[in-house]
């Protein structure tokens, strides 16, 4: 069966999640964050996955913008900084993340290819629809796909089970994007064609599915239709 449509994952995929601490950064009457950011930024990420994992698990299931919040909260404390008008600063700046300077003109490849593209993510629908239209892409997008219809987390099947659902397509008619390498695994087990998007050289992860493709960003992802 050949490709119809490319499913993407949104943070860190399509969306720059690095460029909220990194532009707050940027701000003089934030200095205190010069040296700080990347690992403010990194400590962020990896307790927001964590906690979407466990919380996915234990059947704890919450907001991703709740976990965002959470994941910034320890963040911040793990830096010893105090500072609520920093932290309603970086939290507004995750409406507005960058979208990869690549995006616009790959989907634009993809819609002239005759693909259906969308986005599957863990973030809530309001939050999905801030930093789209942001990015100023939702024109090159046939659907937006929040977990929150079905209350858990990727990798959890019940989300994958969304875009079939949703688009009405084959899973093996799926391309599945994501440069996280446990949503690539979950992906690639259900059933999507998928491509591992390893902007930063990491090692493979050790799981139960591998990416079909691994590429260093999106720009030729078109290419592989
Ligand atoms: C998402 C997170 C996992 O967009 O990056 O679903």
């Amino acid at each position: 069966m050949s490709i119809t449509t490319c499913v993407f994952d949104a943070y860190g995929t399509i969306f720059d999640v690095n460029s909220a601490a990194r532009r707050a950064a940027e701000r003089p009457e934030q200095n205190a964050l010069t040296h700080v950011w990347p690992r403010l930024a990194a400590d962020w990420r990896m307790k927001q996955l964590q906690y979407t994992w466990l919380r996915a698990i234990t059947g704890h299931h919450t907001d991703f913008w709740q976990v965002t919040k959470d994941g910034l909260d320890w963040a911040m404390e793990a830096q010893g900084i105090e500072d609520p008008i920093l932290r309603e600063t970086l939290l507004a700046l995750y409406w507005e993340l960058e979208a990869f300077p690549e995006v616009p003109q790959m989907l634009s490849d993809l819609k002239d290819r005759g693909m259906t593209c969308a986005i599957l993510s863990n973030g809530s629908p309001d939050m999905l629809e801030g930093v789209v239209e942001f990015a100023g892409i939702q024109g090159l997008l046939d659907s937006v796909i929040s977990v929150e219809s079905v209350g858990i987390f990727k990798p959890s099947a019940k989300v994958y089970d969304l875009v079939p659902e949703t688009l009405g397509c084959a899973a093996n008619e799926v391309l599945f994007v994501s440069s996280n390498g446990w949503d690539i695994a979950g992906a690639s087990a259900y059933g999507f064609k998928t491509v591992w998007v390893n902007r930063v050289g990491e090692p493979i992860d050790r799981l139960f599915a591998n990416p079909h493709h691994v590429l260093s960003d999106l720009t030729t992802l078109a290419e592989l239709i």
